[in-house]
């Protein structure tokens, strides 16, 4: 078999047989196939396309490229959830705290934030003392033991996945519904959960900007879960507003915090329980949506969702202190108000702009290499659909970075504004499953 035959094939837009794309990925993993056939391959899906049938095949190929996660030794249904990113996402820290709670089973494996969007890992690393580098057998012990960890990927997970990644990165090969599916649900199903919920966004601080492209992609994973009999599910939700109101890490925790003592945003809070009601239905914990929101809403009030959370700090090495007094996270030295200068009712607020402004005042990597600086960020005043007045606040920038005023700017016109009220759409569109 010869690489460049696979290339031209996919090039006029043929089949490609699962023999065909195991040679691509596992001499692409090992070194035999370079990189510059690797890029032209992924150009060419990203214009043919490729069958469910193939991305299948891609999927299993590059899932079993490396270690898969045995969690047969964490009793009971292990559940999952993964988001394909956006800027402010702050969930697993709400969600996961507040299901292990109700008696289920989070094995969770985080990643980080890269450019616009951030990272669970970066946001749970901003708790003094917390580690995320924790080998397996501690991670299932953890979870036996207190129902829930998250962790960084642990042992050679989806080595293909990681070329491929930073292949496409840097070749304008990332936005590919088929790519996106294989190397998203490799490593769902690698990481071994018996149980995923997939939490596709879409808009404008999303890879998918719109719902028709959510839904196919969610549509393509969720039939590759349970193809390989995982019970998988997805929810189709809106990045065209950041999610919540905080921005940046110890700021994002914070809101996490406020929200499982009850007092998060209102769309945030909707999101954890939409999700949090799916995932319990997948751990067969309830039997339908309505008892799992009651029993969340009801972790929430009795603080059992806190102190999950706070549990989790502590076996992880980290400070629970902060998880009951807030107060302690550092505060950046800045801090600056940034004001309408028209009036109306916000219509949108640039997820995209918002997130790359986050990066700039410190919160976020513009590469893997860069330091990230904990108490950076935004606290958005207005969200979509509230009205404003000129020179009323919008938001709240918090950076120690000193030449922060031009970013200021940026971060103004993130913000679009209508002369007319907006009708606001729910942050949980639909159900895939
Ligand atoms: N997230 C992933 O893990 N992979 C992609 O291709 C896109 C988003």
């Amino acid at each position: 078999m010869r690489m460049i035959d696979i290339i031209i094939k996919k090039r006029e837009g043929l089949e490609l047989t699962p023999e065909e794309i195991a040679f691509f990925i596992e001499g692409y993993t090992k070194g035999t196939i370079p990189d510059y056939q690797a890029s032209a391959l992924a150009m060419a899906i990203v214009f043919r396309g490729m069958t469910t049938k193939e991305i299948s095949a891609l999927t299993d190929r590059m899932m079993h490229s490396g270690d898969v996660i045995d969690l047969s030794l964490i009793k009971g249904i292990k559940v999952d959830k993964h988001s394909t990113g956006g800027v402010g996402d702050k969930t697993s820290l709400a969600l996961g705290p507040l299901v292990a709670a109700c008696g289920v089973k989070v094995a969770k494996m985080s990643g980080r934030g890269l450019g616009h969007t951030g990272g669970t890992l970066d946001k749970l690393e901003s708790i003094p003392g917390v580690s995320v580098a924790i080998e397996s057998k501690k991670f299932i012990k953890q979870v036996n033991d207190i129902g829930l960890a998250i962790i960084g990927q642990t042992g050679d997970l989806v080595p293909a996945d990681k070329k491929l990644y930073a292949l496409r990165d840097v070749t304008g090969t990332v936005e590919s519904i088929p790519l996106i599916a294989a190397s998203i649900m490799s490593k769902k199903l690698a990481s071994g959960a018996d149980t995923i919920l997939l939490d596709v966004k879409f808009g404008s601080g999303a890879f998918m900007k719109t719902i028709e492209d959510a839904r196919i992609l969610a549509r393509t994973m969720v039939d590759i879960g349970n193809a390989l009999g995982r019970d998988t599910r997805a929810i189709l939700t809106d990045m065209d507003q950041p999610l919540g109101r905080a921005v940046g890490n110890n700021l994002e925790v914070k809101e996490a915090i406020a929200t499982l003592n009850g007092h998060g945003p209102e769309d945030f809070q909707e999101l954890c329980l939409s999700a949090g009601s799916i995932m319990l239905l997948q751990a067969k914990a309830t039997k339908t949506l309505e008892e799992g929101r009651a029993l969340l809403l009801s972790k929430i009030k009795d603080g059992s969702g806190l102190k999950k959370l706070a549990s989790l700090v502590k076996a992880q090495g980290g400070d629970e202190s902060y998880i009951y007094h807030p107060e302690k996270f550092p505060v950046a030295k800045f801090h600056a108000e940034v004001y309408s200068d028209s009036d109306g009712y916000v219509r949108q607020i640039d997820a995209l702009e918002i997130g790359e402004s986050a990066m700039r005042l410190g919160a976020g990597r513009a590469t893997k290499d860069d330091i990230i600086d904990m108490s950076a960020g935004i606290i958005v005043d207005k969200k979509v659909g509230e009205a404003v007045k000129k020179g009323e606040k919008l938001c709240d920038v918090y950076t120690n970075i000193e030449s922060y005023k031009e970013i200021l700017d940026d971060v103004r016109k993130s913000f679009k504004l209508s002369v007319t009220p907006i009708k606001l759409n729910p942050i949980v569109h639909e159900t895939v499953q």
